[in-house]
């Protein structure tokens, strides 16, 4: 083959899915990444009252769980943020021009569809980051994302965010916007809120943009329902946090014996999440070198799902240096899309 014929295909062909693809931090396609040896479930359930972190809910089974309550009909967040989404991606994509997409727990990536569609449409140069702790997830939905948009480059990474921030990498192409969409916000207690966007903003250059979107607070009667639906997806969602440290840690978790029960504490804006022991019982994590005893009606707290207001939020983040810019509601104004700037 002649050179130039050579340096013309070069240019003609699209790459190929395993060309545009790089994941880190994989062990294996159905394993989340050991982040840990287990200390963090070793420190809450020795603790009173018991807890659990919040990221044992997402291994594979957890993360297809979630993608079924994201169809629920109680469960308004995603449906609302889409909306939002595909009305102002356009204007999103505008102001930031071309720059890498960072997405800080990506799941199925659909919502990442519509911004993607944005810059697809104005002809900017792709690069997706995903960043979830669920290997699987991340791997199918990269490569069906690189099926459907043949200029895409997906550099994604399996971890935690705060192992995924700290390690990422200057941007290839002239600007950075890290998605955090979907409410994820809202898992973070309080008190260490502003230490998760300081690490936003420092994996920001000064000028790079951040997305944030969160849920807003609302009646409990529109809240409740929406974390303890009809079909019990959630609470199946709840309860697989058990099976999944089983197999983590050679537990056995009897999942019958637990149930899940949630409520809207109303003082904090906050849905709290917790999984009650059923019965007396005793549980046993070999790989952990743990045994955990449990009274009837005892609660391990596994997750809070914060309710925002939009005022208190820009403040928050204005004083971390993220400036927002921009601010979307629904009519309803039950969620809230906002494009802040790292400013200092
Ligand atoms: C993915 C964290 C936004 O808190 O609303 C859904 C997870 N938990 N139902 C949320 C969840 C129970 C969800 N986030």
């Amino acid at each position: 083959m002649s050179i130039s014929k050579a340096a013309t295909s070069k240019v003609t062909l699209p790459k190929s899915i395993e060309e545009r693809l790089h994941i880190e931090g994989l062990v294996s396609a159905n394993e989340v990444v050991i982040f840990n040896s287990g200390t963090d479930v070793v420190q809450g359930l020795t603790q009173t009252p018991k807890t659990l972190p919040t990221h044992y809910l997402y291994d594979d089974r957890g993360s297809e769980l979630f993608e079924q309550i994201c169809e629920l009909p109680e469960y308004y967040l995603t449906r609302t943020e889409t909306k939002i989404l595909q009305q102002y991606a356009g204007e999103i994509a505008r102001i930031t021009g071309p720059c890498e997409l960072v997405e800080l727990g990506s799941g199925s990536s659909t919502k990442t569809r519509i911004i993607l569609d944005a810059y697809e449409k104005l002809g900017y140069p792709m690069l997706y980051v995903p960043i979830d702790v669920s290997a699987g997830i991340l791997e199918t939905s990269a490569r069906q994302l690189l099926a459907d948009y043949p200029s895409l480059k997906v550099n994604a990474l399996a971890g935690t965010y705060e192992l995924a921030l700290a390690k990422i990498l200057p941007s290839e192409l002239p600007s950075r916007m890290i998605a955090f969409i979907g409410s994820t916000l809202g898992n973070i207690r309080p008190k260490q809120c502003d230490l998760f966007l300081s690490q936003i903003t420092n994996a920001l250059e000064v000028g790079e943009y951040f997305l944030l979107g969160i849920d807003l607070q609302k009646p409990k009667d529109i809240l409740e329902p929406a974390y303890d639906d009809s079909q019990g997806v959630t609470a199946a969602f709840n309860l697989n946090m058990l099976s999944h440290l089983n197999r983590r840690f050679a537990g056995n978790f009897d999942t019958t014996q637990f149930e899940h029960w949630s409520f809207y504490n109303e003082r904090e804006h906050q849905i709290e999440s917790y999984l009650r022991s059923l019965r007396s019982q005793s549980v046993e994590l070999a790989a952990l070198n743990l045994q955990v005893d449990f009274a009837l009606g005892e609660t391990i707290h596994t997750e809070i799902s914060r309710k925002f207001d939009l005022n208190m939020m820009k403040q928050q983040l204005t004083s971390q240096g993220l400036v927002p810019l921009h601010e979307w509601t629904d009519s309803d104004q039950w969620f809230g899309l906002l494009l802040c700037q790292r400013q200092f």
